[in-house]
């Protein structure tokens, strides 16, 4: 059974354990932070109560900036990474936000063709901004939006 939740601070630990298991991106301070920052919304997908994905996300004025996006290794390739941005792109379009942007690593090849497919198109370059001097493309997909 697949389910999507807002996750609050109280769950920090599954959260830090997700991304210590994948991508090891934010110490536990920095999870911390992410839960108190302003229109920042965190949401995990689970499966059968088991967190296996989590998205972070912040709405600044009329637009979505994802943060984070993971789905646990042994749950890739089955759709639900595609799940959970489904989701997401609905939610948006419910707040009547007008663009969903992020950024990917220009070596990470899965994730571009996985936003691709989304129709996130590449805007800008932010020339050797990961750690490893990989550098960061600038994506963004225009959402559908209803005029009142
Ligand atoms: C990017 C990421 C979130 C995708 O998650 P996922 O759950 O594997 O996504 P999906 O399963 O929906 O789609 C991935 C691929 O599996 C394919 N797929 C989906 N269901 C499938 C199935 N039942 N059988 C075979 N293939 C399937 C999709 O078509 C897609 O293929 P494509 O990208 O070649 O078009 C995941 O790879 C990840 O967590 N990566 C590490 C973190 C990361 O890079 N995040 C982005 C940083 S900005």
């Amino acid at each position: 059974m697949i389910s999507i939740k807002q996750i609050n601070e109280k769950d920090i630990d599954l959260c830090y354990e997700l991304d210590s298991n994948t991508i090891s991106l934010w110490s536990k301070k920095q999870w911390a932070h992410e839960f108190k920052k302003k229109g920042t919304k965190i949401f995990g997908l689970l499966v059968k109560n088991l967190l296996i994905g989590i998205c972070v996300f912040q709405v600044i004025l009329d637009e979505a900036q994802i943060n984070y996006f993971v789905v646990n290794k042994k749950f890739r390739k089955k759709g639900f990474g595609s799940y959970l941005m489904g989701y997401l792109i609905k939610k948006c379009e419910k707040l009547n936000l007008n663009k969903l942007l992020l950024e990917v690593s220009q070596s990470n090849l899965t994730a571009q063709k996985f936003y691709s497919r989304f129709d996130f198109s590449t805007v800008g370059i932010r020339k050797n901004y990961y750690k490893d001097g990989s550098h960061a493309l600038l994506k963004e997909k225009k959402l559908t939006t209803k005029i009142i």
